[in-house]
């Protein structure tokens, strides 16, 4: 077979000129389908670059019969192939094959994605091979566009990246629902003369966990460059088995100095519009496949969030209007409660029909480091409400006054050996200051109109299951 530089598919489709056509070209891919008679067939050939496959068209009289038989769906194969103009519908230019090189079979018997139409339910058993059919391929290209989109909008606007530990000695936000790292031997832990398991001894002399934010370290470095965020992956070894939980996600954590609530609500509401944005104006093609085949309101949706301007309110107003509002919850409402997705949903979907941002919770339910309002009861919190998703960003000012700080943590019993190293930026030159955290793979749950978070992430981590 003749070697050539192999075009892209989405090169081909998108940009082929006038003066391309005519010209050999070689692509390589997986077949997504083929069909045909007994003088031609068609093949759809897809590299993942782009949502379209692009038509091989065979002349059978040219090739071997029983090569051919071993091209089918989930085969990978190389083409060589005049690029012409296509007549049929849906793509303008298609590929005449004059050679054909099969890379890898794919038995038709035992290939799982042999037939199109799976349930996304039988797609999470086959976690390896999903990212084959088209919905993960627009799912994981659109994850992709927002995480780019995330460091893009950070870096155009004078934020630095700040890689902040996996491994952590402390508990940011004190749900203690954390994976312990150790390599101690469970069966036979170290001992202290009290019987209890002895950390001095584990790798690290302490107790130690998987992070379940970035925040803590992200504040240190911001009382010095200002503006910072993370990006990375959090733990949360909560048992919670909904559709917008998992074990291991994502989460993007932008923290500034100086910024007072009212300024943290305005970059949270001008980031995700930047996002959303980003993703209709460089995602397009996955968008409207994702409309049509999931979620015929996404597109609709997506528009209505860039173009309206969020609803600012406290969580008392927001009680209020819960309580007023005459629905039976399953979670009854009343001051001090922690709101759950179908309060925030009613609010959001039905109440306001916009998104919302609440401030000002009660300092029960909010964690040890938000700043602490006069009132003595609320602090100053901020969780950003989204339609279909609920809670999408969770946020706060944070306590820049030692003392309060101090307070707080005696009151919560956090142990104040854990944390010294955070009090100590109360100690020397505190200022006031802010941050939020977006889960990322809920924006991807909005941008994609899909249902279940098991499916925004490649391999998701969920109570009994991390098979691959
Ligand atoms: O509200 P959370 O717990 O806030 C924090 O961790 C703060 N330290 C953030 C900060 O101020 N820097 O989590 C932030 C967001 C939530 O709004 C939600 O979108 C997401 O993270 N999240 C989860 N996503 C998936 N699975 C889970 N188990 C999640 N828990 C939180
Ligand atoms: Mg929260």
């Amino acid at each position: 077979m003749e070697i050539l530089n192999r075009s892209i598919i989405k090169d081909l489709l998108k940009s082929a000129k006038k003066e391309d056509l005519d010209h050999i070209v070689n692509v390589k891919g997986w077949v997504r389908t083929k069909r045909g008679n007994k003088n031609v067939a068609f093949i759809a050939l897809n590299d993942g670059s782009i949502i379209h496959s692009i038509q091989i068209v065979v002349d059978l009289a040219n090739f071997d019969e029983e090569v051919m038989k071993l091209i089918t769906t989930g085969s990978c194969i190389s083409v060589n192939g005049k690029l012409v103009e296509s007549m049929g519908q849906g793509q303008h230019v298609e590929i005449q094959a004059t050679e054909i090189h099969v890379y890898g079979t794919a038995d038709a018997e035992s290939y799982p994605l042999q037939k199109k139409g799976h349930s996304l339910e039988f797609l999470r058993e086959i976690a390896h091979l999903r990212p084959r059919t088209n919905t993960f391929g627009a799912v994981l290209r659109v994850r992709h566009a927002m995480a780019y989109g995330i460091h893009k909008y950070y870096n155009d606007n004078g934020f630095f990246y700040i890689h902040t530990p996996i491994i952590t000695g402390s508990d940011a936000e004190g749900a203690g629902a954390m994976f312990r790292v150790t390599t101690m031997d469970a069966k036979n832990p170290p001992l202290t003369e009290d019987g209890k398991v002895n950390y001095a001894e584990d790798f690290f002399g302490k107790e130690t966990n998987l992070t379940v934010s970035g925040q803590l370290e992200a504040e240190l470095a911001a009382m010095s460059l200002t503006k910072v965020y993370t990006f990375g992956p959090t733990f949360r070894a909560e048992n919670s088995n909904t559709p917008r939980h998992l074990a291991e996600f994502w989460m993007n954590e932008p923290e500034v100095a100086f910024n007072e609530i009212k300024e943290n609500m305005d970059l949270a509401e001008d980031f995700i519009k930047y996002l959303i944005k980003y993703a209709l104006e460089n995602c397009m093609d996955d968008l409207q496949f994702l409309n049509d085949m999931y979620d015929k309101e996404l597109l609709e949706r997506l528009n209505f969030v860039v173009n309206n301007d969020f609803m600012r309110l406290a969580y008392t107003e927001a009680i209020d209007i819960l309580m007023k509002s005459g629905q039976s919850f399953e979670f009854p409402v009343s001051w001090g409660v922690d709101l759950q997705s179908e309060h925030e949903r009613y609010l959001v979907e039905k109440h306001f029909q916009k998104p919302v941002i609440l401030t000002d919770y009660p300092k029960d339910i909010k964690a040890f480091y938000m700043k602490q309002n006069d009132d003595g009861k609320t602090v100053r919190a901020m969780d950003v409400l989204f339609p279909k998703i609920g809670e999408i960003i969770g946020g706060s000012q944070r306590e820049e006054n030692y003392d309060k700080l101090l307070n707080r943590i005696h009151e919560m019993g956090i142990p104040e050996k854990d944390v010294w190293w955070y009090l100590d930026t109360r100690r020397f030159g505190t200022a006031p200051h802010s941050g939020f955290g977006l889960g990322f793979e809920r924006l991807i749950l909005f941008v994609t109109g899909m249902a279940n978070i098991r499916d925004v992430i490649p391999f998701p981590r969920t109570p009994m299951n991390a098979e691959f």
